[in-house]
């Protein structure tokens, strides 16, 4: 099994990042991934989101891992837990999720919440195994705010 060091994220993270996200399945990406606006997002969250790196081998310092995290002093939020597909099933996103949630706690944070895609095959199994619980009575309602700015700056 690879070693992996898990690190907290930061704006040197970011190129890697989207390098994996673009080869992940079932994640998101949007305007709000562009650097500007994940700059901004590490300003306010660098405590609670971490990536994960391997520390050794053929591999050695390629990012395998990220999770975004952060919180509104009342609930936490979990934004792209994802793992490179040749290095899952050995913890790796298990590990990235206890970072934040550690952090989270530290900061008194008692709840926190993920948005996962429908159709994401694994999201059940994964989420559940940890003991994360669906919310089958919540939908969520999202709209465009005009900031009459084209970045998220
Ligand atoms: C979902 C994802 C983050 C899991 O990453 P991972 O590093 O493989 O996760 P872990 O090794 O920590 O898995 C923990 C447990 O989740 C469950 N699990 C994870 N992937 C699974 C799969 N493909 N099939 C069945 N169970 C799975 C297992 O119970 C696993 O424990 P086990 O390996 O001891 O059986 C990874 O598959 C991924 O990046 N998917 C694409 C992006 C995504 O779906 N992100 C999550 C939604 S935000």
């Amino acid at each position: 099994m690879a070693e992996f060091r898990i690190q907290p994220f930061s704006d040197s993270d970011i190129d890697d990042a989207h390098d994996l996200w673009r080869n992940v399945e079932h994640l998101g990406i949007s305007a709000a991934d562009a650097t500007p606006d994940l700059q901004r997002f590490l300003r306010a969250n660098a405590a609670f989101s971490f990536t994960a790196r391997a520390v050794s081998g053929p591999g050695q310092g390629v990012l395998n891992g990220t999770v975004l995290a952060g919180h509104d002093y009342r609930r936490g939020y979990i934004y792209h837990l994802a793992t490179r597909g040749t290095q899952r099933r050995q913890g790796l996103a298990s590990a990235l999720l206890d970072a934040s949630l550690q952090a989270l706690a530290g900061a008194n944070i008692r709840k926190c919440h993920a948005f996962v895609f429908r159709d994401n095959p694994y999201a059940d199994l994964f989420w559940k195994q940890l003991g994360w619980q669906r919310r089958d009575e919540l939908d969520v309602f999202s709209r465009e705010i005009d900031t009459g700015s084209p970045s998220g700056d």
